[in-house]
């Protein structure tokens, strides 16, 4: 099977998970269960819960108390999108080649419905106690869940994201706006796969700053294919950055050496990953991929 398609198979299998644990859309609230399907359900790489399982194959890991954490994941990166679509953000009319949720349901049910899936995630992910009562390392991984998404996390580098807005940035603001807006989430997505294995404080650490430098590329390649892309091919619009007056790392470096630091940023992840000497030849060949990734 080649690369691609065990890509495909398993970005399926992920997406099965997910979907377990996304609610039925009845009652009086309906409108809002609705308007959480529709962008939980329009398709995405998945790649946060991907991320996840490997590192926990990665450390040996093979339960299903990883698959709550998953879908947790993969709602709060949704809600994230949902909000950063909104007009008082970004105000993007495509996601995941859909109109956005607030264009469908209006602001009100969007903003709700962000943050329904963000409550909805720890609702989620609490059952992994439930899972595995006695196990120490779901009270850990629940609390990197929700101090990676929070205001050291993802939603404090979106506030600086959208307060520096129109403003020059130097590059240590820049650095700091994606480790938190987008790198977090991901750091999050690895540490937990590995904890729930059982790897050690020091492995942890190790795999937080190969995540660390695989979410900064994935966010300077965004900014790249933001430019460089189309709307067809990425799902949502193109010069979103630039409507927006975002400084962002192809402003400020060039598009030359954006690409050349995507690429040097992933080797150095791959590099920390080979020295914790465990073997997961997909997870290594998956953050190479991302480097030249279209979408
Ligand atoms: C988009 O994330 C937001 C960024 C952090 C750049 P993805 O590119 O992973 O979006 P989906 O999940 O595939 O739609
Ligand atoms: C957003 O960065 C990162 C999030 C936390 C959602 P962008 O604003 O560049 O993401 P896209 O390009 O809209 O997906
Ligand atoms: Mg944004
Ligand atoms: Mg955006
Ligand atoms: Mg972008």
């Amino acid at each position: 099977m080649t690369f691609r398609d065990e890509l495909t198979k398993r970005t399926e299998e992920v997406q099965k998970t997910v979907y377990q644990y996304l609610p039925e859309e009845n009652g009086y609230q309906k409108t809002l269960l609705e308007a959480m399907n529709y962008s939980m359900m329009a398709g995405g790489k998945r790649l946060r819960p991907l991320l996840m399982q490997e590192t926990y194959r990665l450390f040996g890991g093979n339960s299903q108390v990883v698959e709550p954490f998953m879908a947790a994941m993969e709602m709060i990166h949704t809600h994230s999108l949902i909000h950063d679509d909104l007009p008082a953000m970004d105000d993007d009319e495509y996601r995941r080649g859909r109109k956005t949720t607030h264009i469908v349901y209006g602001e009100a049910m969007a903003i709700l419905a962000g943050d329904g899936l963000l409550n909805l995630a720890y609702e989620t992910a609490s059952k992994g106690f439930e899972m595995e009562p006695c196990n120490p390392a779901v009270g850990k991984a629940m609390a990197v869940l929700a101090k990676k998404t929070g205001i050291t996390g993802m939603i404090g580098g979106q506030s600086v994201d959208v307060q520096q807005s129109g403003n020059p940035l130097d590059r240590g603001m820049l650095d700091f706006i994606y480790r938190l807006k987008t790198s977090a989430l991901i750091e999050g997505s690895m540490m937990i796969g590995a904890i729930l294995a059982g790897a050690s404080e020091e492995e942890t650490a190790q795999i937080e700053q190969v995540a660390s430098d695989v979410g900064l590329a994935f966010q300077i390649q965004d900014d790249i294919l933001d430019i460089t892309s189309s709307s067809q091919v990425l799902g949502k619009p193109v010069n979103s950055d630039e409507k927006n007056h975002k400084t962002t790392y192809v402003t400020m470096e060039g598009l030359e050496k954006a690409r050349r630091d995507v690429e040097e940023i992933s080797e150095r992840a791959i590099h920390t990953l080979d020295q914790l000497n465990r073997e997961n030849p997909f997870l290594r060949r998956l953050i190479l991929e991302l480097v030249t990734r279209e979408k």
